[in-house]
């Protein structure tokens, strides 16, 4: 009897731990982004050129790909988001060279065009709204989701100067950006099916106007 019981406590470990936290992340919240709102797109490539590409590149992504799927024209967009190099063409690399970066932070800021792919929107989101004061920390900071993180915390300016729900707003335009990236067929698809009725529109109309003054030729 007595092994019996002893037996069914230990099954019941690994759910205990999951339970107490193991993969399930309590700060972990549904991150509130909208993939077609542009405007929150915007936003959000703005705050991560500002942001994060100083230290994380988006490699797989182009300057240009993010200014014609967000609707940014070219100018503007060299302008306001393009600070690493004079072509849009060019892919999005970070500043900071990777061996200064891993004696800095104890880490290299991995690329970040395909890690709300890997992590996933809620993950990224709740990350960067839970960073925390943390004085035993290099940075003084640590973050809820992410234990003894090497990065500081670069938003804490921002932070400071919005109100809370104006910060999550933010970090949700940059969470909806990070996603966008790491999909960005989905935009493309959209904005090919603009094309595509609006060529079919062009195409259409001169062929419904002509066969329309074909049958009634006769008639009148
Ligand atoms: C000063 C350099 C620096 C800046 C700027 C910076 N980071 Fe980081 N970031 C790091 C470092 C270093 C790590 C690695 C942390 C570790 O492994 O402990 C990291 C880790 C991360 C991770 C976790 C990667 C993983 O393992 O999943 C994410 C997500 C992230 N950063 C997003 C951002 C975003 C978004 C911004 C812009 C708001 C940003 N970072 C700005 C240095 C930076």
């Amino acid at each position: 009897m007595k092994q019996i019981i002893i037996a069914l406590v230990a099954l019941c470990i690994p759910a205990l731990s999951v339970a107490a936290g193991g993969g399930n992340n309590p700060y972990v919240v549904h991150a509130p982004i909208n993939m077609d709102d542009k405007v929150s797109l915007q936003k959000g490539a703005q705050i991560y050129v500002n942001n994060c590409l100083g230290c994380h590149s988006a490699q797989y992504m182009r300057y240009e790909r993010v200014a014609d799927d967000l609707g940014i024209p070219h100018d503007v967009m060299m302008e306001n988001l393009v600070f690493t190099t004079d072509k849009i063409g060019e892919t999005m690399q970070s500043a900071i060279p990777a061996d200064l970066a891993k004696k800095w932070f104890g880490g290299v800021p991995p690329d970040l065009t395909l890690q709300a792919r890997v992590r996933g929107a809620d993950w990224i989101y709740s990350y960067l709204v839970n960073f925390t004061m943390d004085e035993s920390r290099p940075w003084g900071v640590n973050n809820n989701v992410f234990k003894d993180v090497g990065m500081p915390h670069v938003l804490q300016n921002m932070q400071d100067e919005l109100s809370e729900e104006e910060f999550k707003e933010r970090m949700a335009d940059l969470t909806n950006f990070m996603v966008y990236m790491s999909e960005p067929i989905r935009a493309e698809r959209e904005r090919l099916g603009a094309w595509v009725i609006a060529f079919l529109v062009f195409l259409m109309l001169p062929m419904a106007y002509m066969l329309n003054r074909e049958y009634w030729k006769d008639i009148h």
